[in-house]
C-alpha cells in the first residue's frame, strides 16, 4: 500500500468529492424500447463517459460505478458474455481517451473469477493511468461489499498468522486498509438510478456515512444535466457524522 487511506470528503454546503453510483435501469430501458437487454448496456457504456467528463467542472474529484456485482453471474449466459465482451471493447476503446483525458482507472472487486483476457486489459488501463490525476474512476466488477469485506478478513487473518499484524490491531483503523478501496476516500454520495431505494451489497463499509440519492431516471437517460442537480442537492443537505451540530 503505497498511498495513506484520505480522510472523508467535504459536505456541509461543499459538493460531493467523491461519487459512487448504481448505474440501474439498463434492461428496462431497453424493454420499453423493445430490444435485447444487451441494447440497454450498450446505451449505459455511453453514459459513463458523459459523466466523467462531467466530473470535473462538478468538483467530484473520485467516481466509482457499479459495472458487475458478485450477484450478476446469475444471468442468462447470453447476458453476462455480452456484458464482458462490452467491458473489454470499453477498456479497448476508451483507453487512450481516458488517459488523455487525466482519467486515473482503478478497478475493484475479485478478479479470480474474471477471463484472463479481460484481467490484462483491466491491468493494462491501471498502469497506463496510473500518473493521472484529474478524475480518479473507480470501476467496481465482480465486486461484492460483502465479499470485499470477506477477503479484507482474510487477509487480516493470514498477517496475524505470519505474525504481521497483532490481533488486538484488528480495528476500524486498520481493517480498511485490507479493502480493495484502500487508497480511494469514502464515498460523500451514493447515487442509484431506476428508482430502486437499495444499496444491494456496494461498498458496504465505506457507505457508512454517505447520502444517498434514488432517483427514478433509468441509467441510460442519467446525463451530464441529471447528474449537476443530483451534484447540487447534495450541497443543501448538512452531514454530522454521528455528532450533535453546532457543539
Ligand atoms: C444494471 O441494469 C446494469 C448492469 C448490471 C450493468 C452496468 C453496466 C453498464 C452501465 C455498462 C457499462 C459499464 C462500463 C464500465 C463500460 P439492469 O440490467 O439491472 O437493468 P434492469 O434493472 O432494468 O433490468
Amino acid at each position: 500500500m503505497a498511498e495513506q487511506q484520505e480522510g472523508t470528503g467535504a459536505g456541509g454546503g461543499e459538493g460531493p468529492r467523491h461519487v459512487a453510483i448504481i448505474m440501474d435501469g439498463n434492461g428496462r430501458w431497453a424493454q420499453a424500447r423493445g430490444r435485447p437487454r444487451l441494447f440497454g448496456h450498450h446505451a449505459g457504456a455511453k453514459r459513463v463517459r458523459e459523466i466523467v467528463e462531467a466530473c470535473p467542472d462538478l468538483g467530484v474529484k473520485y467516481l466509482t460505478i457499479f459495472a458487475f456485482s458478485t450477484e450478476n453471474w446469475k444471468r442468462t449466459q447470453k447476458e453476462v458474455a455480452g456484458l464482458m465482451s462490452l467491458f473489454r471493447r470499453y477498456i479497448q476503446k476508451e483507453a487512450e481517451d481516458l488517459f488523455r483525458r487525466g482519467v486515473r482507472v482503478r478497478f475493484i472487486g475479485d478478479r479470480v473469477r474474471l477471463e484472463p483476457k479481460l484481467v490484462d486489459l483491466m491491468d493494462e488501463l491501471e498502469l497506463l493511468t496510473a500518473g493521472n490525476d484529474r478524475v480518479h474512476l473507480t470501476i467496481a466488477l465482480n465486486y461484492g461489499g460483502r465479499d470485499e469485506v470477506a477477503r479484507a478478513a482474510r487477509r487480516m487473518a493470514q498477517d496475524v498468522e505470519a505474525g504481521r499484524l497483532k490481533a488486538r490491531d484488528v480495528n476500524e483503523e486498520t481493517l480498511p486498509r485490507y479493502l480493495d478501496t484502500c487508497v480511494l476516500p469514502d464515498p460523500d454520495l451514493v447515487i442509484r438510478t431506476s428508482g430502486e431505494a437499495r444499496i444491494s451489497n456496494f461498498l458496504l463499509w465505506q457507505s457508512a456515512y454517505a447520502e444517498y440519492e434514488f432517483i427514478d431516471t433509468l441509467w441510460p437517460d442519467f446525463t451530464a444535466e441529471v447528474f449537476a442537480r443530483v451534484v447540487a442537492r447534495y450541497g443543501r443537505r448538512e452531514r454530522r457524522f454521528g455528532a450533535v451540530l453546532g457543539e
